[in-house]
């Protein structure tokens, strides 16, 4: 499996304000959305391109275009649907799928409640959104949603890691890509990750 921890001094900079106690709600959504649409720029920097000849105001040209079917961003509920807004103000074509994992506080097992899904699933790329991969087990439950129904690309876009749910995807799905924010240190005996930012759902929507 490939893990790659995007480093650039803004990740950084909103990493630092995201992870803050004091920082309220609506900054909070603000961060997740910026590192959302940072996550997804650099996840997409191989995609395929193909020429086409256009009409520039002066002349004709040769010009480059995205020779992918589909891109599918894939929320995990509830906290990924806040790393959607930026991705799709810039590319308003990209579609959406949802799906509803929560991970029961006392087993930590996730438990999925809803799932909906584009009907072109084959020949798409999907980018599965979650701002948090603390045991792995919701990531690695979406993952192996999307693969039933036929996916074959699938990328995985979270704002921090731990160690742990790292390699329990690297044990679970090892032919996955995922890009993170930041690797942090360790999960404590909740599985909550450390330093981390809290329940990125509850601090999303004020819950
Ligand atoms: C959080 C988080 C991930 C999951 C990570 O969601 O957004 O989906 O837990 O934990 P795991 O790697 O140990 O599975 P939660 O279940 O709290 O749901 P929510 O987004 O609705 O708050």
């Amino acid at each position: 499996m490939a893990f790659y921890e995007v480093k650039h001094p803004l990740v950084a900079h909103k990493l630092g304000l995201l992870r803050d106690v004091n920082t309220p709600s609506s900054h909070f959504r603000e961060l997740c959305a910026d590192l959302g649409s940072i996550l997804f720029y650099e996840a997409s920097r191989k995609l395929p391109l193909r020429k086409k000849t256009i009409k520039t105001p002066l002349e004709e040209t040769e010009v480059e275009e995205l020779a992918v079917k589909n891109l599918i961003l894939a929320p995990v509920l509830r906290a990924g649907l806040g790393m959607i807004p930026h991705i799709k103000s810039s590319y308003p074509e990209i579609k959406v799928a949802h799906i509803g994992i929560f991970r029961n506080e006392d087993t930590l097992k996730p438990e999925l409640y809803y799932l909906k899904l584009p009907r072109e699933i084959e020949d798409s790329v999907f980018y599965i959104l979650d701002p948090m991969l603390a045991t792995g087990g919701s990531l690695a439950y979406a993952v192996e949603k999307l693969k039933e129904h036929g996916a074959k690309k699938i990328v995985c876009l979270c704002i921090i890691a731990a160690p742990e749910g790292v390699a329990y995807l690297e044990k679970s799905h090892p032919e996955i890509v995922i890009f993170a924010a930041a690797l942090d240190r360790e999960l404590n005996k909740h599985g909550f990750i450390l330093p981390g930012l809290g329940d990125a759902g509850d601090r999303l929507f004020g819950t």
